[in-house]
């Protein structure tokens, strides 16, 4: 019997050429459509637009429908409404978090203030409102509503969470599948949904996104403690600053012994950033970046198993490769 073949994926490269036409025109699309006649909105959006950004969730979005067979004007329209989304609650993220690098750049935030990061994200949200109702599809709004709505909700349980130790992998989990993943699956479900995908097909789309939204969230917290600076674009120790255990730290509290839980968590208790050293050899002697890096795996091999069902074609590919890069990326 022949071994079955492994299904085909694509690396970085290879999908970006694969989406390169649509992205140009997501790209292009975006940029007409920030445009205000209120001064401030131009320079604060332009400013985090311009900076760029890896523009994952479009890309997603425009996958998932061609993965379907659907392309065009309104997947694009659809691309960018997503961006405008994602790009307003980084806005209001960097003010929360108190972040001042972000893409390579000072932050919204440390350049123009907390004011204007937080009327111009609102700004961006209600822009992605205009575009979205200009498609007039009230599936695809709902589930874009339901996203935003989550999203703001998984900040605000996050908020919760802040300099409190007793935060465990559960709770986690929950604040990482609101805030992040929920945007991950909005996208690529109204990909399958513009494509008219059965319902089926859909939730296959759908779980894809949410497992990969999950893996990026762990990736992207396990590199605010191991990324090259220069190369991540933000500064490490963001999270530990801000007094927020990710999956390294609170892997780290549960397997140190107790004399350092005890020290680890006082740590957590003040947000107490110049004890990162600390910090690190402590999720070194647990494993603790290995363990999380294991668990994004573990999301991204749901992920790709979520798209079995489907026929394959080189967007199922590059969906496939996406998954990989997002645990394996470095910025
Ligand atoms: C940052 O998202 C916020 C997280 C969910 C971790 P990205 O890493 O996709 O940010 P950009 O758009 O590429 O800057
Ligand atoms: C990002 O979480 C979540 C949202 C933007 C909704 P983080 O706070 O970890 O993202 P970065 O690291 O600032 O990009
Ligand atoms: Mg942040
Ligand atoms: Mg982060």
């Amino acid at each position: 019997m022949e071994a079955t073949p492994a299904p085909a994926t694509l690396d970085l490269p290879a999908i970006q050429a694969l989406a390169a036409p649509d992205m140009a025109a997501v790209d292009a699309l975006i940029r007409r459509r920030l445009a205000s006649d209120v001064v401030l909105v131009n320079q604060v959006a332009e400013h985090i637009v311009a900076a760029g950004g890896k523009r994952l969730r479009p890309m997603l979005l425009l996958l998932a429908a061609r993965a379907l067979g659907h392309g065009g004007a309104e997947a694009h329209q659809l691309a960018a409404v997503i961006e405008f989304i994602h790009t307003a609650t980084l806005l209001h993220d960097d003010v929360v978090d108190e972040s001042d690098l972000r893409r390579g750049r000072k932050t919204a935030n440390a350049l123009f203030g907390n004011a204007a990061s937080v009327l111009v994200g609102d700004f961006l949200y209600s822009r992605s409102f205009q575009l979205m109702v200009e498609l007039e599809r009230m599936p695809v709004m709902k589930i874009l509503a339901d996203a935003t709505n989550a999203i703001a909700e998984g900040e605000v349980l996050q908020l919760l969470h802040v300099r409190n130790p007793d935060t465990d992998e559960v709770a986690y989990l929950k604040v990482i599948e609101r805030k992040t993943a929920v945007l991950f699956a909005a996208a690529t479900r109204s990909g399958a949904l513009l494509a008219g995908a059965d319902a089926a097909t859909q939730q296959r789309l759908h779980d894809y996104g949410m497992a990969l939204g999950y893996a990026f969230q762990i990736a992207d917290d396990v590199l605010d403690y191991s990324a090259d600076e220069a190369a991540l674009g933000k500064h490490l120790g963001d999270d530990l600053a801000e007094g927020k255990a990710t999956l390294p730290l609170i892997h780290a509290i549960r397997h140190s012994d107790a004399d350092t839980r005890a020290r680890l968590r006082t740590i957590v208790e003040h947000g107490d950033v110049g004890a990162m050293p600390e910090v690190l050899a402590a999720i070194a002697a647990t494993g603790g970046i290995a363990y999380s890096r294991g668990r994004a795996e573990d999301y991204a091999d749901a992920a790709e198993r979520a798209l079995d069902g489907l026929d394959d074609n080189d967007a199922v590919a590059a969906l496939r490769g996406l998954a990989r890069y997002a645990v394996r990326r470095d910025h």
